[in-house]
């Protein structure tokens, strides 16, 4: 399976939003990640859809939708319709998680499920099967630019032993403090999607620092 960059659009000049994205539509990223907060489930309030269909206007590559929202049944169909590909929504944020696993598959996208630095994969055991995609938090969600959490590198190895011989496909995604000095590690670990914001719109090159990352997990063998 290949691995994924995708480049999180929070941490984007949102008054050049148009020039950061046809920059990653030419780099090597493989997806655009786009952080939904609502102000209730994360302490941060990000934007909603006017925002995320000016990015589907110009967006060459899949819209990867991680929503950090209460109640998020209410939206996956206008998410769907904004054009997403992907939607994740939180395990701590879902009281029926199977319905609104089926809910996203309904609408048309790829379902995940995104956990926060305090929840344990072995949650997930029931709904494993009907996922494309983990999220697993490596900050507690709400804003770009924090400290990585050290004991992602043991959830990341707990979840591939839970998808072992079950659903091997399933994407293992890490989002917060992901960058040039822990992607290689966290492929060992065995994961295979990387969300990035701070690491690349802070650095002098932000191309250049996506194909370095993109070259250094293609280099990396999971373990
Ligand atoms: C945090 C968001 C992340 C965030 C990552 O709540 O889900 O996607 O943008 O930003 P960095 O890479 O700066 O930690
Ligand atoms: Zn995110």
């Amino acid at each position: 399976m290949k691995n994924i960059i995708a480049p999180s659009i929070l941490s984007a000049d949102f008054g050049n939003l148009q020039r950061d994205i046809e920059m990653i539509n030419q780099s090597e990223a493989d997806w655009f990640h786009v952080d939904v907060m609502d102000g209730v489930f994360v302490p941060n309030i990000s934007f909603g859809f006017p925002v995320m269909a000016a990015v589907k206007k110009h967006a060459f590559k899949p819209l990867d939708v991680h929503l950090m929202i209460v109640e998020p049944d209410k939206y996956i169909e206008d998410f769907a319709k904004a054009g997403a590909s992907r939607i994740t929504v939180h395990y701590e944020a879902c009281t029926h998680l199977h319905r609104t696993i089926q809910l996203i598959k309904a609408s048309g996208c790829k379902a995940g499920v995104a956990l926060n630095p305090h929840t344990p994969v072995n949650l997930l055991q029931d709904v494993i099967e009907d996922l494309d995609l983990v999220l697993i938090m490596s900050v507690n969600p709400g804003f770009g630019g924090q400290a990585f959490i050290h004991n992602t590198y043991k959830k990341i190895r707990d979840l591939k032993a839970l998808v072992q011989g079950v659903n091997e496909n399933l994407i293992i995604e890490v989002d917060g403090g992901v960058g040039l000095q822990n992607i290689t590690a966290l492929v060992s670990a065995g994961a295979n999607a990387f969300v990035a914001g701070n690491a690349i719109f802070a650095t002098d090159n932000p191309t250049e620092t996506i194909a370095k990352m993109k070259s250094l997990t293609a280099s990396t063998i999971s373990i």
